[in-house]
């Protein structure tokens, strides 16, 4: 029987700027979706990774059931009127509109959500990301599915050698989802020329080829597209199945030892590396730096095992510190050349307003 795994995601208010949610916030969540267990959802874990909460349910109602979007939105309510009598920074921020219609896709939440048909054992991670946007996935998804280097599956493994399939969707289109679909291996060059550009172009999910399966679902939401303007950060989740026909968790786990730069960090508009963090761990140099963290499950009839916490090993612990150096590094230059995004991506206006007032005192020279 298929099962739904859907992760529901906003910031809703966070304790002394934008660094993390209130226990008293996170019980209100837990206990709204609590009730519903047995009935609507079959499962369920709340969890967050700097200033956002992360519902994660298990249920058999498919991607985008009307009904499932509508009890995590309630939830981030009801989440919304204790961060108001609490005083929280930023309550209700992600909750850009507040009339529901349908599903929350467009109204400020992440939603990253997969229908599978459960297999014998049903090892998957939930990433979550903060201060940062989806494009963060981009090179450590190329990495795990079309590189050997780091997914030795595809070597060693024959229906893993069988390539992926890749949905890659265009954020900057913002009518519809306009999504293009290559395949790795032979497309593999096409699929780098777009997800070099973290911005625009977003992985949406991956497919095995062997099976035909989802193994990927990404949050492909950009906050400032939908409101024109700046919001917060999109701070991206992720499903990943891992193991057998797909990459093993540790092939998934493997580029995060990279720490590549993404953007977001400081009021959204710097690159920051990304820092792989234990779960529930908060913000705070810079704002930042850009985090993420990532939690293994199996899941059996929709029943989840609690959260094994990948990153919370001695190994990314080294990794944190290179991480941290790296970030000291880009910050000595401050708002200097690369350490800030292009002017295009600013999510603040500030900079827009300077140079539109400079560009009258502009004397063209003879
Ligand atoms: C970045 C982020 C923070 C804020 C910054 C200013 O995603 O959330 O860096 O941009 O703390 O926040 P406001 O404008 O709310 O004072
Ligand atoms: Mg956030
Ligand atoms: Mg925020």
């Amino acid at each position: 029987m298929k099962i739904t795994l859907s992760i529901i995601k906003a910031d809703i208010g966070s304790i002394g700027g934008h660094i993390k949610p209130s226990q008293k916030l996170l019980e209100t969540i837990r206990n709204y979706i609590k009730e519903k267990e047995g009935k609507l959802i079959i499962d369920s874990y709340i969890g967050y990774t700097g200033d956002d909460i992360s519902i994660l349910t298990t249920h058999r109602k498919g991607v985008l059931n009307k009904m499932i979007h509508k009890l995590c939105f309630d939830a981030f309510m009801a989440g919304t009127k204790v961060a108001k009598n609490q005083g929280l920074y930023g309550a209700g921020q992600d909750l850009l509109t507040t009339a529901f219609s349908g599903n929350v896709k467009g109204m400020g939440p992440q939603v990253a959500e997969m229908e599978i048909e459960e297999r014998e054992a049903e090892p998957f991670l939930m990433f979550m990301a903060d201060k940062t946007d989806p494009g963060a996935f981009n090179l450590p998804l190329y990495l795990s599915f079309a590189d050997p280097m780091h997914n030795a599956g595809l070597i060693l493994a024959p229906r893993i050698k069988m390539g992926f399939r890749f949905n890659i969707m265009d954020v900057s289109y913002t009518k519809a989802d306009k999504v293009i679909e290559l395949k790795s291996p032979e497309e593999s060059y096409d699929i780098a020329a777009l997800l070099r550009d973290p911005e625009r172009f977003v992985v949406e999910s991956i497919w095995s080829r062997a099976s035909g399966e989802q193994v990927v679902a990404v949050s492909t939401t950009r906050l400032h597209n939908i409101a024109g303007k700046y919001v917060g950060k999109d701070d991206p989740v992720m499903l990943v199945r891992t193991q057998k026909d797909f990459p093993s968790t540790g092939e998934i786990l493997s580029p995060y030892t990279l720490t590549p730069m993404v953007p977001g960090f400081m009021r959204g508009s710097h690159n920051s590396p990304l820092m792989p963090v234990k779960m529930n761990t908060s913000i705070s140099f810079f704002d930042g730096p850009a985090i993420v963290s990532g939690l293994a499950f199996c899941v059996k009839d929709g029943k989840i095992t609690e959260p094994a916490d990948v990153f919370d090993q001695p190994y990314w612990d080294f990794v944190r510190q290179q991480a941290a150096q790296e970030a000291q590094e880009i910050r000595r230059q401050g708002f200097f050349g690369s350490a800030m995004l292009p002017y295009s991506e600013l999510e603040y206006g500030g900079i827009v307003e300077t140079i539109k007032k400079l560009e009258k005192r502009f004397i063209i020279k003879k």
